[in-house]
C-alpha cells in the first residue's frame, strides 16, 4: 500500500477524472461526464473524447486536490490510466498525469482500467478483502475474476462479443429509446413482463463463464423490425430482453463464487447500476450465503478513484523512469494487474 495521498488521473473514454485516495479512502472524486456531447451521435466518437479531455483534466485535477485539501507536494504518488481504451483520450490523462508527476518529482504508478473497477469494492466503505469473485460490466466491457489477492485478479470468463452494456444500449436504440440507453431501458421494463418473450440466452451450460450478447440482439431486431409495437408491447420486449442480459450475469458469478469457494461476489461497472441484475444477484447470493459487494454508483461508473485503488496493488515507478511510459489501446496480454 502507497504511504499516503494518491492522485489518480482517469481519460480512458469519455469521463475526465481525477481524485485523491488515500489508502481505502476517497478524499475526492471528481468527474466531468462527455456524455452529453456525444448523445447526438448514438456513442462515444474517439476523436471528440481526445479533444475534450484536453480542455477539462487540469481544472478536474485541480478540483480533485482542493476538495481533498492535499497540496501537490504532499502527494505521495500519481497513478493514472494507462489501458486498455480510446488511445486518444487515454494519451491526454497519461501525458497530462506524466508531467504533473515530473515536474513535482513524484513516483508513478501506470493502471490498467479494469483492475480499477475490480479494486473499487476494497475502498472504504465497502471495505471488500479478497477472497471474492467480481463482474464488471459496462459499456465496454464484461468480465468475471477471481480476486484472491488485489495485486493479481485472475481472469475467468468475458464477453465473446458485444459488452452487457452496449447490448443494453443497443437493445434500448432498437426500442426507440436514447443514448446511453441501459437506464431507460431499465425505466420502459419496469411495467413489463420479463416472461413474455423467450429471449434466448446463449452460452448456457454449467461450467460456463464466458458471456456472448449478439445473439439475444439479433432476437429483438427480429421482433420489431418492420413493425411498431405499442407500448405495452415495447415494455414486454424491454423486460425480456433485460432479462436475457441481466441473468446470465448474475448467474455466473455466483455459480463462480460456489466453484471456488469464496464468500463474496463484487459488481462493478455502469451496468452494476441496474436494479434488476441487483435483484438476480441479492436473491441467488442470499441463496447460496454469499456476501454481495455493490460499492456506491459514482464507483461503479468510471472515475478515478477506483484508479487509486488499484494503485496500491501495483509497483510504483520511481521519478523520472516513467518517462518513457505510454499508453496502449489494448488489454495487458499478462492480465490487469500485471
Ligand atoms: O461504466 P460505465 O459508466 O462506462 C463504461 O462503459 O465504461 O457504463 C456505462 C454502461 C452503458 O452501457 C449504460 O447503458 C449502462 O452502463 N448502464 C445501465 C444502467 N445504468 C448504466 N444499464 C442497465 N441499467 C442501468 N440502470
Ligand atoms: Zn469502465
Amino acid at each position: 500500500m502507497i504511504g499516503g495521498p494518491v492522485l489518480a488521473v482517469e481519460t480512458s473514454c469519455d469521463e475526465s477524472a481525477a481524485a485523491v485516495v488515500q489508502g481505502r479512502d476517497v478524499r475526492s472524486s471528481v468527474v466531468a461526464s462527455q456524455a452529453d456531447l456525444h448523445a447526438p451521435y448514438g456513442g462515444v466518437v474517439p476523436e471528440v473524447a481526445a479533444r475534450h479531455h484536453l480542455g477539462t483534466i487540469n481544472a478536474v485535477i485541480d478540483e480533485a486536490l482542493e476538495r481533498a485539501g492535499v497540496r501537490a507536494d504532499n502527494l505521495a504518488a500519481v497513478a493514472v490510466t494507462q489501458r486498455p481504451g480510446l488511445i486518444g483520450a487515454l494519451l491526454v490523462g497519461v501525458s497530462t498525469a506524466r508531467a504533473f508527476a515530473y515536474a513535482r518529482g513524484l513516483p508513478m504508478v501506470m493502471v490498467d482500467h479494469l483492475h480499477g473497477h475490480i479494486a473499487a469494492a476494497w475502498l472504504n466503505p465497502v471495505a471488500l478483502d479478497p477472497p471474492f469473485v467480481s463482474l464488471v460490466a459496462s459499456g465496454g466491457h464484461t468480465r468475471l475474476d477471481l480476486v484472491r489477492d488485489l495485486a493479481a485478479p485472475q481472469l475467468l470468463g468475458e464477453t465473446i462479443d458485444d459488452a452487457a452494456g452496449e447490448a443494453l444500449d443497443k437493445g434500448a436504440r432498437l426500442l426507440g429509446l436514447g443514448y446511453p440507453g441501459g437506464p431507460a431501458l431499465e425505466r420502459l421494463a419496469e411495467g413489463g413482463d420479463r416472461a413474455e418473450h423467450a429471449f434466448p440466452v446463449a452460452l448456457g451450460g454449467a461450467g460456463v463463464r464466458d458471456f456472448s450478447f449478439a445473439g439475444v440482439k439479433t432476437s429483438l431486431l427480429y421482433a420489431v423490425r418492420g413493425r411498431d409495437p405499442g407500448d405495452a408491447e415495447r415494455a414486454d420486449l424491454a423486460a425480456s430482453y433485460q432479462e436475457a442480459v441481466v441473468r446470465p450475469l448474475a448467474e455466473r458469478l455466483v455459480a463462480a463464487a460456489l466453484e471456488h469457494g469464496v464468500p463474496a461476489v463484487a459488481l462493478g461497472g455502469g451496468v452494476a447500476a441496474n436494479g434488476r441484475l441487483r435483484t438476480l444477484v441479492a436473491e441467488r447470493a442470499a441463496a447460496a450465503g454469499l456476501r454481495v459487494a455493490i460499492p456506491d454508483r459514482a464507483l461503479c461508473t468510471d472515475n478515478a478513484a477506483m484508479i487509486g485503488a488499484a494503485a496500491q496493488f501495483r509497483p510504483l515507478t520511481p521519478w523520472p523512469e516513467f518517462v518513457s511510459f505510454d499508453a496502449a489501446p489494448d488489454a495487458s496480454p499478462a492480465g490487469v494487474g500485471a
